[in-house]
């Protein structure tokens, strides 16, 4: 018998417990444990553990039974068994009945309920009359046992005398549906003769972790280390994690950035000058209106800041001054411009840093929500992310922008894609990019560019070349992380985050 291992006072406060109430050779369960030894489940469970290391503590696991009332039993534990629906039925008819008066209260359940009253001696026949056994019938060993499952919720084979094992057999026999089992795993603890003999063991303060205090104080040397099982079970735990979108932000931007890129940022809001007019949206253009955009209600914006911007953008729709255009041939009006939107894309912001900068050269890109006025459903949100850039530089063509966003799209691991002509008021020429799924065999789109025409860059005073696109993001989430609905990726499915590989 070894005394030589300390114990911490949990294990001491359970270990004395066990000697004291548990006989050698008993086991107990946890809930038993935990009467005995005062001590709360999450204590318990420790000292369990660590008892179990030392050998002190034998854990056994047992699969137990339980039952509960099926659909039929909880009908039954209302309504009664048809034997006892026919004993009130005598009852209420003064102790007699005939058969058919049987018949037409209990249909095809007649035979089940005769039979059994007659079994059990509640009723006798004589012809065909029925009559009762005698005024008051005493619950069944059947009724009993159905009540005491329904009392309890449910009942643990262990909590069940023989002769109610035997009931419970003849019953699910006789009734499908009336008692429905599952089995339960639950622990056996018993005490080790090391154990027993270890409990009067005094207390020792032990180390549970290596700290570097513990180390650097020399304190390792003077006191016992615990001994710790690294297959016992623990509690799942779930730290803190960046969300899949941000994470998929976060790849995007290095992309980006690796590929010379500089990233900024603009406002959510923004006037109708900078989300349409200067990109030559024309005011009447149908992407303006109500349905499509959520306009700020009751806010215009004031643009007097904006005057030199203001007048070159106004030319440029009118009549296509200096841009080599005739413009749209209509009346612009400020007041128009000055409305205030939720972005519909983020072109808002590339738009605004080059009419700011009117660079030379440049390389940006910015990452952001934007807003459209649509039913949402499992492919559409009302708000969403773009991924918008341009490059600015002299000679620069569509090659180029192909070769930048192919590029782009392999870093993220997209390698199947293609362009396609399309048309957009403020590129010239436009394409849209698509991404070939293997899993779906077909392709998906994924975004528009295009090189910006003169009438948009040379009212803001940019003079070269500029390649623009604006992608959507939600969508390669959705690929990467095999999300069906686009609802799912803003819900708040914990299940779904918390098991989540990211990389
Ligand atoms: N703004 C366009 C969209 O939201 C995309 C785009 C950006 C197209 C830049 C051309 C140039 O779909």
């Amino acid at each position: 018998m070894s005394t030589s291992l300390p114990l911490h006072p949990l294990e001491k406060k359970l270990l004395v417990s066990l000697a004291e109430k548990v006989k050698p050779g008993e086991s107990i369960d946890f809930d038993k444990a935990s009467e005995y030894s005062e001590l709360s489940p999450d204590q318990l469970r420790r000292a369990i553990e660590w008892l179990k290391a030392k050998n002190y503590l034998s854990v056994k696991e047992e699969s137990v039974p339980i039952y509960s009332l099926g659909n039929e039993g909880l009908r039954v534990a209302k309504e009664g068994f048809p034997e006892r629906r026919l004993v009130n039925l005598l009852k209420a008819k003064g102790g007699n009945c005939t058969f058919s008066e049987i018949f037409m209260a209990f249909g095809n359940e007649s035979s089940i309920a005769l039979g059994k009253a007659k079994d059990n001696k509640w009723v006798a026949a004589a012809g065909h009359k029925i009559s009762l056994a005698s005024p008051e019938i005493a619950k069944g060993v059947e009724e009993l046992l159905v009540e005491k499952i329904a009392s309890s919720g449910s009942i643990s084979e262990s909590n069940l005398l023989a002769a109610e094992k035997e009931t419970l057999a003849s019953l699910t026999k006789r009734y499908r549906g009336l008692v429905v089992s599952k089995v339960e795993k639950k622990q056996r603890i018993e005490l080790t003769a090391a154990g027993r003999g270890a409990s009067s063991t005094k207390n020792v303060e032990e180390i549970d972790a290596l700290t570097p205090q513990v180390l650097s104080t020399g304190e390792w040397k003077s006191k016992p280390l615990r001994p710790i099982d690294v297959t016992s079970p623990v509690p799942a735990v779930f730290p803190g994690k960046r969300h899949p979108i941000r994470l998929f932000i976060q790849e995007v931007r290095e992309a980006f950035v690796s590929l010379g890129f500089e990233e900024i940022i603009g406002p959510i809001s923004q006037t109708a000058l900078w989300n349409f007019d200067a990109l030559f949206i024309p005011q009447q253009h149908p992407s303006r209106e109500m349905q499509d955009t959520f306009y700020i209600s009751g806010l215009k914006a004031d643009l007097s800041n904006f005057g030199e911007e203001m007048n070159a953008v106004s030319a440029s729709h009118e009549n296509g001054k200096g841009t080599g255009s005739l413009g749209w041939r209509y009346n612009w009006s400020e007041d128009e411009a000055s409305r205030v939107v939720l972005r519909t894309h983020t072109t808002a912001v590339t738009i605004r840093y080059l009419a700011e900068k009117k660079p030379e050269e440049a390389r940006v890109f910015t990452i952001g929500r934007v807003f459209r006025n649509e039913k949402p459903n499992f492919k559409h949100s009302p708000e969403f992310f773009q991924i918008e850039g341009v490059t600015v530089g002299p000679n620069l063509n569509v090659r180029n922008l192909i070769w930048i966003i192919s590029k782009f799209y392999s870093k993220l691991g997209f390698n199947n894609i293609k362009f396609w002509p399309t048309y957009f008021p403020y590129t010239e020429p436009s394409l849209q990019t698509m991404v070939y799924l293997e899993s779906a065999q077909k392709w998906m789109e994924l975004g528009g560019m295009g090189v910006f025409r003169p009438e948009v860059t040379i009212p803001l005073g940019v003079k070269n070349s500029v390649l623009a696109w604006g992608l959507g993001l939600d969508r390669l989430v959705m690929l990467r992380y095999d999300v069906k609905d686009v609802r799912d990726l803003f819900g708040a499915n914990l299940g779904w985050l918390r098991h989540l590989k990211t990389k």
